[in-house]
């Protein structure tokens, strides 16, 4: 078997109204951006496709469906086929803060029906995006709440929606992604069998699998003795560091290539 037939092709849509956040967060996760150069992304026009390779046999197609009404009218009516074909997961994002919560809701609830149509096995992950503008103490609330209003309206996916609480400010963003990579790859249990034997023959307390490209956590195999470690977020800060610290490696790198012609 060839390696391309071993590859696994997912298909990833990444819905919500406009501004919501969903470029931005794509951005960070899969092209380096920094949080705080998401302000020159501009809105995007229909679909934006995406390829990202992950671990070698993965490959996600990722579809960043602009927001705006035109074009979510159009994903329900003329596009609905070629949208909601073949998909393999579904984020959804919401802006927390929005002032249109209702017609977020029905926006929502006209494409999870359209999902259920053509691909009903898909998975759906809704993201609650920009907490860091709420209240740190009504965050929970917030979360619970709206959470709850949105299962109500997924229709077919009501008993397995995944719901996530995300900001481009922090590490939520790194958890809730490598939540949504890990139900794609196609042989994480052969890894992480490979992991546990490496873990023992070196004696490891913890070993982590981080994938290259996006420093998103893989997997992970924890001895008992690390049970009890309280850094409980500790993969998703970790991801947040390698980022930061491949984002400056970039940095380096374009700095010695505009010095490198003076000779
Ligand atoms: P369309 O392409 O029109 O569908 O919009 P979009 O969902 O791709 O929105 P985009 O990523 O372009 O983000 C819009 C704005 O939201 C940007 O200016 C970001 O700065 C801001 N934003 C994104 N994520 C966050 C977040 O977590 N917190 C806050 N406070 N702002 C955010
Ligand atoms: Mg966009």
């Amino acid at each position: 078997m060839n390696r391309s037939q071993r590859q696994k092709q997912r298909k990833v849509l990444l819905m919500g109204k406009s501004g919501a956040g969903k470029s931005s967060m794509r951005s960070i996760v899969f092209s380096n951006y920094l949080p705080k150069d998401v302000r020159r992304l501009g809105a995007t026009i229909d679909v934006e496709h995406s390829n990202i390779r992950f671990m070698g046999n993965l490959m996600v197609n990722l579809w960043d469906c602009g927001g705006q009404d035109g074009f979510m009218e159009s994903y329900l009516t003329q596009q609905r086929e070629h949208v909601f074909a073949s998909v393999a997961v579904l984020i959804f994002v919401f802006d927390v803060e929005s002032r249109e919560f209702q017609a977020d809701i029905l926006n929502y609830s006209n494409i999870v029906r359209a999902l259920a149509e053509s691909s009903p096995n898909a998975k759906v992950f809704c993201l609650l995006h920009k907490m860091d503008l709420v209240l740190a103490k009504r965050r929970n609330h917030v979360f619970a709440e709206k959470a709850d209003y949105i299962r109500k309206a997924s229709d077919e996916f009501e008993s397995t929606v995944e719901f996530h609480a995300t900001s481009i400010w922090d590490q939520s963003l790194y958890r809730a992604w490598t939540q949504i990579i890990y139900q794609m790859i196609p042989n994480a249990s052969t890894i992480e069998s490979y992991l546990e034997r490496l873990a023992h023959i070196i004696s490891a307390r913890e070993l982590i699998l981080y994938e290259r490209t996006t420093c998103l956590m893989v997997t992970r195999v924890t001895g008992s003795a690390e049970g009890v470690n309280p850094f409980y977020d500790r993969y998703e800060r970790i991801s947040s560091m390698l980022k930061t610290n491949k984002q400056s490696l970039a940095c380096v790198q374009s700095l010695k290539f505009v010095r490198s012609p003076r000779h």
